[in-house]
């Protein structure tokens, strides 16, 4: 049901921007990723748009909730030559791996099909003896982290984001921070997985394996981008519950390359994050303390609390009039209201019910990770994650880098010779998160990071219209340029636009284990499509018109920016071997 609703009132949107919305509003959570209808299925992503911003289409999906239904419908696809992938419950990637098909698919792709793991989701097997957790694939982590913290256990490591599943997030290597112990991704905690592969026909068509700790392609399975076969069921190490004691440190950027190895040494579940455009670093103080500790603090972490759907689209129309009146300062008055008013609120830590003030102590259940948008109690039907396709708020690239720790702090002396050249110009990332630099520990898993790294997000404002330039894209093109080519940095496999894995088959030192593995226990490629073959493979689709607007090339054309709205293929300012798309008035006039 549609609720249409006048919204007669001004929205104060910090700092004391006025708008008076009106607005169709919708009842939250999410939408069902996978949307069908007689002729067929659609899949998106949570944000309902693809990197190249056309649908997926499959011929219909399955829904098994026993690990038997799930053999089943991996034997059928088998059996009836199609493509399969699995969907989950949240969809949370945002490039086009789970898609089965290709540029040639049709609507009802006949040949392509999809496994949901929605309604196999319910089994969460505690071991407390072992300090083990085994979970069906498509529990989601909330589920998980319930059930092992009622047990007096912990998870060690966790994405920032719950709205993920158990076998979804460690196909994708999702990661919190940590260099200390196993380290911040959640693969590296994993010590087996069931895997449901092809088989032959006396076989049954589908089997299921086990892999432990000592078998070799359990290190291609942790991180398999789906492309091995249907995890069924995912084993994880614990350790004796904790809690965690947070602060945050809104303090000046002079030293950063000085403070960031020490900050990751010192503090086990530290980040840090850089607002370029303000001159300010958070550096979040984040150590485990016993279980005694007083405090019962959460974790809610504000870009992940539900929104109110008018603020969210509040602040989409003002990114847009500033974009179109290209208005740098406008952007950074959004910026500096956002900083501020995350200072003031600790970033959404509570230590009850509100914040009072640091330290934040909590129970690590409560305070790794958030996702109070997916489920507002009671349910509200003016908020919604911020994200939401359906009420059109925010919209934006989310591009992820992955440092070998060594190459890290040449790329920051970079970004910052480029941000003091016109700090105003990265005032767009700030508007989100700024740099959000996060660690990872060395990992066995092949598909993971081969040495101790390091990571940075940043989030930057994505146009409704592909052919629509952006306000100082030139600025994130180089930027992403000298972290994906300079660096060499390895983008997150759940992230990035489609530049972002250019080359990525020749970062990774086991790149070819990964796919003798994937020729052994997938030789039919069932698992494996032309679009996640473009990830994987880091294949560049044709060069067209327009192509590096939206990151799915890199220019060395004019055409391949926008000519005509005045955006030209260019030199980047600092690293002069990047090519981007920049803007120049005197060409237009
Ligand atoms: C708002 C937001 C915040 C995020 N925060 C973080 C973060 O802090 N850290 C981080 O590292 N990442 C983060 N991510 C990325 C997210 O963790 C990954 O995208 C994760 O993989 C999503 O999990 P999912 O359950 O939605 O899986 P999906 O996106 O549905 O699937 C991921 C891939 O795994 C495959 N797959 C899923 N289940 C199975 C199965 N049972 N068997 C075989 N293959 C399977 C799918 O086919 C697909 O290729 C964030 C994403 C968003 C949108
Ligand atoms: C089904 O959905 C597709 C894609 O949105 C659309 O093109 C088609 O017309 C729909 N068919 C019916 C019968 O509604
Ligand atoms: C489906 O597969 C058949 C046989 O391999 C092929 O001829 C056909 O072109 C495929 N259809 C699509 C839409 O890819
Ligand atoms: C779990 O612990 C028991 C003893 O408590 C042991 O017999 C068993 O082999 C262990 N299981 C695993 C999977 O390690
Ligand atoms: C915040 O960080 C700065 C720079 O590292 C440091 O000088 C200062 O003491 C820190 N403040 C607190 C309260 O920890």
């Amino acid at each position: 049901m549609t609720h249409l609703i006048m919204a007669n009132h001004s929205c104060f949107l910090l700092n004391g921007i006025l708008l008076i919305l009106m607005s169709t509003i919708q009842a939250i959570p999410p939408p069902n990723p996978v949307q069908c209808n007689s002729t067929g299925c659609i899949l998106h992503n949570s944000y309902a748009v693809w990197g190249d911003r056309k649908d997926c289409y499959v011929s219909g999906v399955v829904y098994p909730a026993t690990e038997e239904e799930l053999r089943f419908a991996v034997a059928n696809a088998n059996k009836n030559k199609q493509k399969v992938k699995v969907v989950t419950k949240f969809s949370h990637t945002i490039p086009k791996l789970a898609c089965p098909t290709g540029t040639a698919s049709i609507l009802a792709d006949q040949n392509a099909t999809l496994i949901s793991t929605e309604k196999y989701s319910s089994d969460i097997n505690m071991d407390a003896a072992n300090m083990t957790v085994t979970a069906d694939s498509g529990v989601p982590l909330r589920d998980l982290i319930d059930k092992v913290e009622a047990a007096g256990l912990s998870l060690v490591a966790s994405p920032y984001w719950e709205g993920v599943t158990v076998a979804g997030l460690i196909s994708t290597g999702a990661h919190g921070s940590s260099w200390w112990g196993a380290g911040g991704a959640v693969h590296d905690h994993v010590i087996g997985l069931s895997l449901i592969i092809p088989a032959t026909a006396s076989e049954g068509y589908a089997k299921v394996i086990s892999l432990n700790h000592q078998d070799p392609l359990l290190n291609a399975a942790k991180v398999s981008l789906g492309m091995l076969g249907v995890i069924s069921k995912v084993t994880f190490s614990l350790e004796p519950a904790f809690k965690r004691s947070i602060t945050y440190n809104f303090t000046s950027d002079d030293h950063i390359e000085d403070q960031v190895f020490d900050h990751a040494k010192k503090h086990e579940f530290g980040d840090i994050q850089w607002y370029p455009s303000r001159h300010t670093v958070v550096y979040r103080y984040d150590d485990r303390v016993p279980l005694s500790t007083a405090g019962n603090g959460v974790n809610d972490f504000i870009g992940f609390q539900p929104n109110a759907i008018l603020l969210s689209q509040s602040v989409r129309a003002s990114e847009k009039s500033f974009e179109n009146a290209r208005n740098v300062n406008g952007k950074c008055t959004l910026a500096s209201s956002f900083v501020a008013y995350k200072k003031l609120t600790a970033n959404g830590l509570k230590n009850n019910l509100i914040f009072t003030g640091y330290p934040v102590v909590g129970r690590q259940g409560k305070m790794q990770t958030s996702g109070s948008c997916l489920n507002s109690s009671p349910a509200r039907i003016d908020q919604a994650c911020s994200w939401d396709p359906r009420i059109k708020g925010l919209f934006f690239y989310e591009s992820t880098a992955i440092f070998p720790a060594t190459k890290f702090i040449d790329f920051l002396r970079d970004v910052r010779k480029l941000r003091d050249l016109k700090p105003e110009n990265f005032c767009g990332v700030d508007i989100y998160n700024g740099f959000l630099i996060r660690f990872i520990k060395a990992s066995k898993a092949y598909l993971g990071q081969s040495e101790d790294s390091v990571v940075v997000d940043f989030n930057y404002y994505r146009a409704d219209d592909p052919s629509t330039p952006r306000l100082n894209q030139d600025v994130w093109e180089e930027v992403e340029q000298m972290a994906f080519i300079k660096y060499g940095a390895r983008p997150h496999w759940a992230k990035n636009r489609n530049v972002a894995f250019l080359d990525v088959q020749n970062k990774y030192p086991n790149f070819n284990r990964f796919v003798a593995a994937k020729e052994q226990l997938d030789p039919q490629n069932m698992f494996s499509s032309e679009w996640s073959d473009q990830i994987l493979f880091g294949r560049q689709s044709n060069k067209a018109d327009g192509c590096a607007l939206e990151g799915q090339c890199i220019c060395s054309q004019d055409r391949h920016c926008s000519p005509e709205k005045g955006y030209f293929c260019r030199s980047g300012l600092v690293y002069t071997e990047a090519r981007v798309c920049r803007y120049s008035m005197s060409a237009v006039h």
